[in-house]
């Protein structure tokens, strides 16, 4: 864990215009003042991320939210309770006071209070909500430790505070309580927690079983090698014994009669370092079986289907 020399150093950067990346505990992120046009630009430039697609903005407080955003509904509050600090992000009605550059023009802003304590340490510190994307290249997997962030930036930026390991490891559930409560993003907040909380039905914004999520029509989460999914492991094994001259990875969960191929089991925690380190063994192709559990796991589902869509 990083000292409190490297918070003061973190806050003094922020508060000069300056970006700082941090551990969450879904993903790393890469952080900006809301009150900073000059970082917020940085931001943009350095993950080389298109204008239109808007930052998620972090806060330690609930008494930041009004700063944000106008109209707060009450369930705003019921999920604030339920979940923050945690992996969701909430889209309101943004304040006009704040920056376009942070919502890429939208009349709308998502919210998010972390939990990792690093995290809460630097925004209490600061005292400003922070924009925070995620901490990689755009078109590269979400960072979920401090070495991929270094990875990817390397001297780029002026401070990367060290948290480990992010403990979920797939960016938050976007919901949007702008009209009819509305998950944009799938994530380990599901659906059905949302909705024991509102106590109303949440629609889940999706397209036959395509999710459509903010930002998906940018390339994301691609590793470089091609990534295949099977429900069945008869297919998949059939599959395997036509492979010749390809390195080729299979992600599952369950036994395999075959020892022809490196196997991992994977989950949302270890799905981004799989992808960053198949890309650093020049994998070829990824075989994912997808069982019935994952099946069910509409965040891990969605950032496969993705990687997929990415290639
Ligand atoms: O877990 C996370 O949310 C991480 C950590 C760092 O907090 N952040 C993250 O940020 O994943 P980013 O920029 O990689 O993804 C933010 C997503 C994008 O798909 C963006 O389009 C969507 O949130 N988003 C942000 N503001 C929005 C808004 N006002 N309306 C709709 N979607 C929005
Ligand atoms: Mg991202």
């Amino acid at each position: 864990m990083e000292d409190t020399n490297k918070i003061l150093s973190a806050t003094q950067l922020l508060k000069k215009g300056d970006v700082v990346a941090f551990p969450t505990e879904t993903v790393y992120g890469l952080g900006a003042s809301v009150y900073s046009e000059e970082a917020l630009k940085k931001i943009f430039s350095l993950k080389g991320r298109p204008t239109d697609n808007p930052l998620i903005v972090h806060i330690h407080s609930l008494d930041q939210v009004s700063l944000l955003a106008i109209n707060i509904p009450e369930d705003f509050y019921h999920l604030a309770k339920a979940f923050f600090p945690g992996p969701l992000t909430i889209i309101l009605q943004k304040n006009a006071s704040i920056s376009s550059l942070v919502t890429a023009g939208l009349d709308t802003i998502g919210i998010r209070m972390p939990r990792h304590p690093l995290a809460l340490e630097l925004l209490k510190a600061i005292n400003e909500p922070v924009a925070a994307p995620s901490a990689n290249l755009s078109g590269k997997p979400s960072p979920t430790c401090y070495e991929h962030v270094v990875n990817d930036f390397s001297n780029k930026i002026p401070l990367v505070l060290n948290g480990g390991e992010c403990e979920v490891g797939i960016e938050s559930t976007v919901i949007s309580l702008v009209r009819e409560p509305t998950i944009l993003r799938p994530g380990t907040i599901t659906q059905s927690d949302l909705e024991k909380v509102l106590k109303k039905p949440v629609k889940l914004l999706q397209k036959g079983k395509k999710i459509l999520c903010p930002g998906m029509k940018y390339r994301h989460y691609a590793p470089l090698a091609k990534i295949t999914t099977f429900n069945d492991k008869k297919e998949l094994c059939s599959k395997l014994n036509k492979i010749s001259g390809e390195r080729v990875w299979i992600l599952t969960n369950r036994g395999l009669d075959t020892d022809q191929f490196p196997m991992y089991p994977y989950n949302c925690k270890n799905l981004y370092k799989i992808f960053r380190d198949s890309d650093d063994g020049k994998i070829d192709r990824i075989f994912i079986l997808v069982g019935e559990e994952e099946e069910k796991d509409l965040g891990l589902l969605n950032r496969i289907e993705k990687a997929k869509i990415a290639k």
